[in-house]
This record gives C-alpha cells, structure tokens and sequence, in this order.
C-alpha cells in the first residue's frame, strides 16, 4: 500500500529495505514533545491570521495534547512505515480528531518542522550543560576554598617543577571549565532563531506569522532566510563542539585523578561511591567513574566529526543525510550530562591527602627556582649565572642523594662564597608558593581571591 502522506503520486509501497533505511521513528520519538510543541505554536499562529478556522485550531490542539498525553503514558504505538515523528504525531492526530488534522501542515514543510524540533531539543542541551558545568564549578570552588594553602607539587612534562597551592589546581579546571560555560551560552545565544515558516525551503504564499510561532517557543526571533532556515545545522556543530572541548577537560582532569589516586601518588582518596573492586584481587579500589569519564571524549568527538562529515558537500537546501544528525546529538548530549554529573560527584566525595601532597610538593628539587631567584635578588646575578649555580646544587644534592634544603651552609657556598643562611627561607614549599603574589599566581592570597571572583561570577 502507498504512503499515507504522499500516496498520491504513488502506486506501489517501498521495500522493506527503503523502510528500514528511510524511518527515524525509533531515535527522533524523543523529540515527541518538541513536535508537539511547534504544533501547536502553527496552529495558532494559523487561526490567529485566520488561515485556518478557530474551530479547527481548538481540535488540533485537544488532539495534540491526547497525543501527547498517549506518549507520555507509554500507549502511543510508533510505527516505522509512518519514517518519523512528524507523520507518527500528525496520523496519529487524524486518527483522534479527523478532517481538521488534514489542515496542520498548511504552510509548513517537514524540512522547517524538524529544524524546529531538533533545535528546541538541541537548545535545552545547552542549558542542561549549563546546569551541569555551573554544578561542577561549584564542587570545585568548594575544594579550592578548602585547600587554598595546601601545597602540593606543580608538574610540567609530569616531572616536578614548581610548588603549587591545591586550590590553585582546582581553579585552573574552574577556568577550563568556565570556558565551557561561556561556550554553551555563546552558542545558545546564537542558535535561537525559529526556521518554523520557512516551509520546505522557499517560504510560504500563506500569510503566516512568523513573529508569532517564533514567540511561542522561546526564539528570539524568525531565522531570516527560508534557505539557510532548513539545511543550517551549525546549532548542532556548535553543540558537539563545545561538548567536544569540554569533554576534553574532564579527561584530562580525568586523567589526574586516575594518576593521583594511585599508590604511587596518593594525593587524593576518592570515595567508595565512585570507585569500584576487583572480582579477583581483594585489595582494589579502581577509578573506572574517572576512566569512564577519560574515555567520553571519544564518542563525542566522534560525534563531532560525525555529523560534520555528514554536513560537508551538501548543496542547499534540504537533503536526507541530515536525518543522520539526530543520533550524534542524542548520544554526545546524553553521554556529556553523565559525564559532568559523574565529575561533579566525585569532586564532591574526594578527599585530599594533605601529607602526601606536602611531601612530594617538597621533593624533586621543586624550590631550585627559588634558590636561583634568591641568587638575582639578594646576590644581584644575572638570572642565567644563578641558574648554572643553581643546576650545579642540584647536582650536588642528587649526589649526596638529598633534597636542596639538605645541603650544608659549606656545600652552598661551595658554589658561590657569597651565599648565606638566609638562603634556606626560600626553600621552604610554604615560603615558595607564598612568593608567588603575582596576579594569577598560586599564593594562597591569589587563590582565595580567584574563588572570591568566581563566587561572583557564578552567583
Ligand atoms: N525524518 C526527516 C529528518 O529527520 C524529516 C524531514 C524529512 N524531510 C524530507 N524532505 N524528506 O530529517
């Protein structure tokens, strides 16, 4: 049998195949409510420039809200010869209501319809991931607060480098992640203009009012080219990749997590909520929330590139590869959102071994730069002879196999006779981070005041 839609032109139904290949109903079913949504905004919007009759509009919309009611309570049967939503909801509403079901898709196409619903269901991604980085942000603020003067050590290459504060780190993953925010902001900002009316791609002879549907679901306005209207998924793009950058930094915050909850490090313990045992080996607590978390970026990532792969080449405006859309999006939102939640509860629940991080923030010759500045400011030697002298204590200590603070007033002087006690002040971690008051630095003072900032910001 023909389509019910366009069976018109039709004389034989497609092959099993078309239909397997062709239907979206079993993903975009999740956008059921965005369809019922854009409906309902069309209708009314047809009544009210009297394009339809009122009576009709009253109908479509009591059809529309049973519809919506049989959805919601699990009765609605989706069929897959019905390809997707659209046809699922609108055969489903001449079923309920008859005639005036017919009258709906006056001056709307499905290609203006399901860039209506895509990008509502897109737009409330943005502000679940608002949601979800403002959470993390603050989990992380707290962890700052609580450890501005914690010392532990700063690495690059992950070899030591400098003594850091831990509310320091954590606030270096408040920016990364503040960026983020600014990111799903800036682009829900951009992307909230309504294609509906655009119609398949040309616009409509029918007066419609586009102010008006814009109106009613939230747009801050009607895209402005019927064009660009259907065949634009950049609102999509800018969603994965803004996902695919955030979902970068919680790898890598990930990641130290993973590295600092070994027996190696023990710099953090993360809670028993978040962790998990071994089947065979009795003494395992393993990191999986902070591995799976690692690994996100790869779908969505993917997604990213997914969907753009998908996008490149085509002519405008609609073609059906965009129906390859939905699927990215939905799993990328879906997988980020756990993500987020999953980083925020583990921040939460981790706890911070002060003594682990107090130690190694003073191994590994972490204050050789300090000595060196020492030499600048007290000496007055040019930064690259303190340095030599410097690297040549080092080796002194690595030698004797002591840390810096280790070597004798004799041994320092050995390197240069003008040194004195005074020296050994700034080879104390506390005294090094302490020094460190530039703006952005990691002196407790700097840190507290980067919370307090952030405080604002966030609110
Ligand atoms: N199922 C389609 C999609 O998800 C709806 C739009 C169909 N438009 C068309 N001209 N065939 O993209």
């Amino acid at each position: 049998t023909s389509n019910k839609m366009w069976g018109g032109r039709f004389a034989a139904g497609p092959d099993a195949i078309m239909e397997a290949i062709n239907a979206s109903i079993s993903f975009d079913q999740r956008m059921a409510a965005q369809d019922i949504a854009g409906s309902r905004a069309h209708a009314a919007m047809l009544a009210a420039q009297d394009i339809i009759s009122d009576s009709d509009a009253d109908a479509i919309r009591k059809g529309l809200l049973t519809v919506l009611s049989e959805i919601e309570g699990g009765t609605f049967a989706y069929s897959a010869a019905l390809e997707d939503i659209h046809m699922n909801v609108e055969a489903r509403l001449k079923e309920v209501i008859g005639e005036p079901a017919g009258r709906l898709h006056t001056g709307r196409s499905r290609n203006d319809q399901v860039a209506t619903d895509f990008k509502l269901w897109t737009r409330d991604q943005f502000d679940a991931a608002e949601s979800g980085l403002l959470a993390l942000i603050k989990a992380l603020l707290d962890q700052a607060e609580a450890g501005a003067d914690w010392v532990m050590p700063g690495f690059t290459h992950l070899q030591t480098a400098q003594p850091v504060t831990w509310g320091h780190h954590m606030m270096a993953y408040v920016e990364m992640f503040g960026r983020d925010l600014s990111r799903m902001r800036d682009a829900r900002t951009r992307m909230n203009e309504s294609p509906l009316g655009a119609a398949a791609l040309a616009g409509t002879s029918f007066p419609i009012d586009r102010d008006m549907t814009a109106q009613a679901l939230g747009f801050d306005r009607p895209s402005a080219n019927s064009l660009d209207a259907v065949s634009d998924r950049d609102f999509a793009l800018d969603f994965l990749g803004a996902a695919s950058i955030c979902a970068m930094h919680l790898s890598r915050f990930a990641e130290e997590l993973v590295i600092w909850s070994s027996a190696q490090f023990r710099f953090v313990t993360l809670s028993d909520r978040f962790s998990t045992g071994s089947s065979i080996m009795p003494q395992k607590k393993n990191p999986d929330a902070a591995e799976l978390i690692r690994a996100k970026i790869g779908r969505i990532m993917g997604a990213n590139v997914a969907l753009m792969m998908v996008m490149k080449g085509l002519p405008l405006a609609y073609s059906k590869d965009m129906q390859e859309d939905k699927e990215q999006v939905f799993d990328a939102a879906d997988n980020l959102m756990l993500a987020l939640a999953a980083m925020e509860g583990m921040v939460k629940d981790m706890s911070a071994n002060r003594e682990s991080l107090a130690a190694a923030a003073g191994s590994g010759f972490s204050t050789a730069t300090d000595l060196a500045d020492w030499l600048v400011r007290v000496l007055g030697l040019p930064f690259r002879d303190a340095h030599h002298i410097t690297g040549s204590l080092v080796a002194l200590a690595e030698q004797n196999g002591c840390d810096l603070p280790d070597l004798t007033l004799e041994q320092m002087q050995s390197a240069h006779g003008d040194i004195t006690a005074d020296v050994f002040d700034v080879l104390g971690v506390e005294n090094s981070v302490n020094s460190r008051m530039s703006y952005g630095g990691t002196a407790p003072a700097q840190v507290r005041a980067q919370v307090a900032r952030w405080k604002g910001i966030i609110g």
